[in-house]
């Protein structure tokens, strides 16, 4: 009897779907992101219900060393001309990095430091992306499918979105078939 032998969870690498544990979805619609698209009046018009990214988390780990891990599933879409994207945060402890890996869908990695410098991750499936301590982050969409990409990160780094409040320096729009990144 190999009655030792637990079944671990599973991640599908193609779609990122996870599966065989207790899972917590977060779906974050349109209508929570006001004031994180350059166009207002595009923000406004848009399906306040339509969801922009849903996140899947394992689990419920506790305590100083656990590690969460997740699913960021990123629609395609753009708010007027700028591509869906995440939220976007520091953590709320700085010192507390993250790595995030492609799994389906192009899009790109927004890195920014406390001093405001910026810079762009090409994500796509296979890319391993390692954030460092003090640096806030935010997934685009740039593609034409469903950008999922996993996390794992320490429970006790939280999240602290307020530090954004005046948006990242760089943002990303649709240009012919490709992208234009533009600062402020
Ligand atoms: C966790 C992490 C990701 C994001 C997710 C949604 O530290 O970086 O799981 O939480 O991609 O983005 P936000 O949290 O910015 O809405
Ligand atoms: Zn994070």
């Amino acid at each position: 009897m190999n009655s030792d032998i637990f079944l671990p969870s599973q991640v599908a690498w193609a779609t990122g779907a996870l599966a065989g544990g207790p899972l917590i979805r977060k779906t974050t619609r349109l209508t929570d992101l006001p004031g994180i698209f350059a166009d207002g009046e595009a923000w406004r018009r848009g399906n306040p219900q339509q969801s922009v990214y849903d996140v899947d988390v394992l689990g419920s780990p506790a305590g100083e060393g656990a590690l969460c891990v997740g699913v960021t599933h990123l629609h395609t879409g753009n708010v007027g001309d700028e591509f869906f994207m995440t939220r976007g945060h520091f953590h709320a402890r700085r010192e507390q990095g993250e790595v995030y890996f492609g799994l389906r869908g192009v899009g790109l990695l927004l890195l920014q430091t406390e001093a405001g410098d910026a810079r762009l991750e090409e994500v796509t499936a296979g890319s391993v992306h390692i954030i460092p301590p003090f640096t806030a982050h935010r997934l685009i969409n740039t593609g034409k499918e469903t950008l999922s990409s996993l996390a794992v990160w320490p429970v006790i780094a939280g999240h602290d979105y307020a530090a954004l409040a005046e948006g990242f320096a760089l943002r990303v729009f649709t240009s012919g078939q490709g992208f234009e990144v533009r600062h402020g």
